[in-house]
């Protein structure tokens, strides 16, 4: 067989690229817009594998039409893979991977980022400044110029204690000495608590104790809108929420009148139920919320990464090997690796 060929939605930077050209039979997507469902629907039909981004739908039947002719993976760069219909994929036998691991600390840095602008109100003092208001003010410090929340000794709670929610509580508990309070599906290891200065509680307790609140599940059937009106009003009116996991987890809706109506202080955003997020949605007129253009891996370290990743899932499956970011596990029983 001659080099396997695939479909790539979009050029993707880094060293790794260069290799995974000369190791598969690429078409790379040219345009900096993704490409429409159409495209890649047509694509499907004629490759051995798929480079998808979040932006790409790829649900039952464009997988469908693929394993009609020779799909036998869809190789994801992104961690969350919450765009592709894994189950289906499943089912026809078409491998799914992505890149975990190698974008938790950039993630967790752009949370940090989110959390400290707002607590410190950041983004209005910038505006402050360069808009010429401080100036004109003819007051150079105010003992009452944006007061802030200070972070050392306050109580972090994290949603979701998997890589990304972990390394944001090692940032708080050992950066900012914070008390960590953490909700999962599961309870962590005892030295992974200790370590992390972390405590398991409900979702409801977390709300109702934490001064930050940041997300870190992935999005799925059961945490869609997991953080709404009833979430929202749980916690203090002096708390800050932070998202950079999926927008569809919170209710964007709840959250602009939890802002507007002082239940809760502040809220820091990467992620938008859609994106891009539309500027007139009643939120985007607030300036208790700092909004970022879902951002969090976008670091030259990560995304360098995650090109290798995509790479060596890919090359993995060449060789005839389960890939090393295998998402659907059970696929192996239905069809071994290999093009
Ligand atoms: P991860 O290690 O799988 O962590 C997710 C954690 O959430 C896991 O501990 C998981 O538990 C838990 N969880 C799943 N469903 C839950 C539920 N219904 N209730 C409570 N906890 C639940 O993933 P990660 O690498 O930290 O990434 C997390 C998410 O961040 C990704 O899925 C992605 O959507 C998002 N992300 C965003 C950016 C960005 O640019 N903003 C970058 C990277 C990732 P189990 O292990 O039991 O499933
Ligand atoms: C980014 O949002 C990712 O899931 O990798
Ligand atoms: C602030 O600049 C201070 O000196 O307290």
């Amino acid at each position: 067989m001659g080099k396997p060929k695939i479909f790539v939605t979009r050029k993707l930077p880094g060293p790794c690229f260069e290799r995974l050209l000369q190791e598969f039979d690429a078409e790379v997507w040219p345009e900096w817009q993704a490409p429409p469902y159409e495209v890649i629907l047509e694509k499907v039909k004629n490759v051995d594998g798929l480079v998808s981004l979040l932006t790409d739908k790829i649900d039952c039947n464009l997988l469908s039409e693929g394993a009609k002719h020779s799909l036998k993976i869809v190789s994801q760069y992104a961690v969350g893979y919450d765009n592709i219909d894994v189950e289906c994929a499943t089912r026809l036998g078409i491998y799914v991977t992505n890149t975990p691991g190698v974008l938790t600390e950039s993630t967790a840095e752009l949370t940090w980022a989110l959390i400290l602008a707002a607590a410190r109100h950041i983004v209005r003092a910038d505006k402050y400044v360069r808009s010429g208001e401080w100036y004109r003010s003819k007051t150079g410090w105010h003992p009452e110029l944006f007061l802030g929340m200070e972070l050392q000794g306050k109580t972090l709670g994290i949603i979701g204690f998997g890589r990304i929610g972990r390394a944001v509580a090692r940032i708080g508990a050992k950066g900012f000495g914070m008390k960590v309070l953490y909700y999962d599906r599961y309870r962590a290891p005892k030295e992974v608590e200790e370590e992390l200065n972390a405590k398991y509680v409900s979702l409801e307790e977390l709300l109702r104790e934490a001064d930050i609140v940041s997300i870190h599940v992935p999005l799925t059937p059961e945490t869609k809108g997991m953080i709404g009106e009833k979430e929202l009003r749980m916690m203090k009116p002096t708390a800050v929420l932070v998202n950079t996991a999926r927008g569809a987890v919170v209710d964007i809706d709840a959250l602009t009148k939890a802002l507007k109506e002082g239940w809760i202080a502040a809220a820091g955003l990467d992620v938008f139920p859609v994106e891009p997020f539309p500027p007139d949605h009643p939120i985007m007129k607030l300036d208790n919320v700092v909004v970022v253009p879902h951002i969090g891996s976008a670091t030259r370290e990560a995304r360098y990464q995650m090109t290798c990743a995509v790479l060596e899932n890919l090359l993995a499956f060449k060789r005839g090997e389960v890939p090393p970011n295998l998402v659907n596990k059970e696929v192996v029983e239905k069809r071994k690796p290999g093009f």
